[in-house]
């Protein structure tokens, strides 16, 4: 546990996120993906909000384990939660989970599908079916159809409640050639299900991206996720045909533990990597044990109107932030350090140097570091 560093959220700028998100998919229902602890901004705190504040009834989760979790700490607020991948219907103990608590399997392989209708456990909840329509991981195989539908009919099952697919390149246009085959084969598979008899109620393709670029819009539901905390998913060639200005949601402070002046060519940290120029050295209570990656060496960090940069290696509990000595400074020991907030770009410029895409950077940030909510 941190006491000088913390991870600030601000439940106010999710909230303007939201309607931003909603202004551009006005009649669309939203699943929030709030799975790997809502993006790293905390599964529960960030769903109940959503849930009390924002109006939102859907949440999507990867795993049982989360879906489990965010059930039990807000037991009293009706809400559908969907597991999205890690499903666990190959145990008998664990499909019990998802009658006693409500939780919604997406089925995408035939095993599952067979469990799902067999079994008494799923006796009441919803059909949600996810299609591989390109992105090749998991989902039902379009070339399996007939044998699809054939077992949907044995179970005497005349409709699909919810029919989704997942893109693969939704950070590219969505003129790009992956991009219009998915949706191309997304409706293929519901004019197959009509033609069988088979009724669809809800359907959803888009994340982030597409939503983004208003595509999918005519599904009755939209599944953003990264979008909501702020960061755009577009790559930045595309950037400008976003229609989304979202904000970070949250900012990530730390404090300066100590402050050394240094000439350039010292020695500074692990492996003595030399300082690459004189000034003074703001070492920071931040390091790999936080989250923040040893692939952020060398990115220029921007706070109080100067350039700091990261020299020396990361190491577990802290990074070495470097002010070269022509700039003048007010920070002193104890002081606290905003590495990312809303108010610059040291995010993006964090992704890009680290290499690190935005979803990365935020699930990053570990349990040591206190959340704090704000607003
Ligand atoms: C099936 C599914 N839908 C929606 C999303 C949300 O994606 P994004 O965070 O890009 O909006 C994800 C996330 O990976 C997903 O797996």
């Amino acid at each position: 546990m941190r006491f000088g560093s913390q991870f600030e959220i601000s439940l106010n700028t999710l909230d303007s996120n939201f309607q931003k998100v909603k202004s551009i998919c006005k009649s669309n229902e939203v699943i929030f993906m709030v799975k790997a602890d809502a993006y790293g901004h905390g599964l529960v705190p960030i769903t109940r909000f959503s849930f009390n504040e924002l109006g939102i009834r859907e949440f999507g989760c990867a795993s049982l384990g989360e879906g489990t979790t965010l059930r039990k700490e807000l037991p009293k607020d009706f809400f559908e939660i969907y597991i999205f991948s890690d499903l666990g219907l190959s145990d008998p103990e664990l499909r019990e989970f998802y009658s006693a608590l409500r939780l919604t399997p997406i089925i995408s392989n035939e095993r599952d599908l067979s469990i799902f209708l067999e079994d008494e456990n799923f006796k009441n909840i919803p059909l949600c079916l996810k299609f591989n329509t390109g992105m090749n991981r998991l989902g039902l195989e379009i070339s399996r159809m007939d044998e699809i539908i054939k077992t949907l009919k044995i179970a005497g099952r005349k409709s699909i409640d919810h029919l989704m697919t997942h893109l693969a390149c939704a950070s590219l246009s969505i003129e790009n050639k992956k991009n219009a085959q998915q949706f191309e084969r997304f409706e293929q598979i519901k004019t197959t299900l009509k033609s069988s008899g088979i009724k669809v109620d809800k359907t959803s393709i888009s994340n982030s991206g597409a939503i983004e670029q208003g595509a999918g819009l005519k599904e009755s539901h939209v599944r953003p996720g990264l979008m909501m905390y702020g960061p755009s998913s577009l790559i930045p060639a595309i950037s400008s045909q976003s229609k989304y200005d979202g904000e970070l949601i949250s900012s990530l402070k730390t404090k300066i533990i100590s402050i050394n002046s240094i000439k350039k060519g010292t020695p500074i940290g692990y492996g003595a990597n030399v300082c690459p120029a004189s000034g003074n050295v703001y070492i920071a209570a931040l390091g790999y044990g936080d989250g923040f990656s040893t692939f952020n060496q060398g990115v220029e960090i921007e706070y109080m109107e100067n350039t700091f940069k990261v020299v020396g290696r990361v190491n577990m509990d802290m990074a070495h932030l470097l002010l070269e000595d022509e700039n003048t400074c007010q920070l002193k020991e104890n002081d606290s350090f905003v590495i990312w907030s809303r108010e610059t770009d040291n995010f993006k410029r964090i992704c890009e140097r680290s290499k690190m895409i935005p979803y990365e950077v935020l699930t990053s940030v570990t349990s040591r570091v206190p959340k704090i909510y704000v607003d």
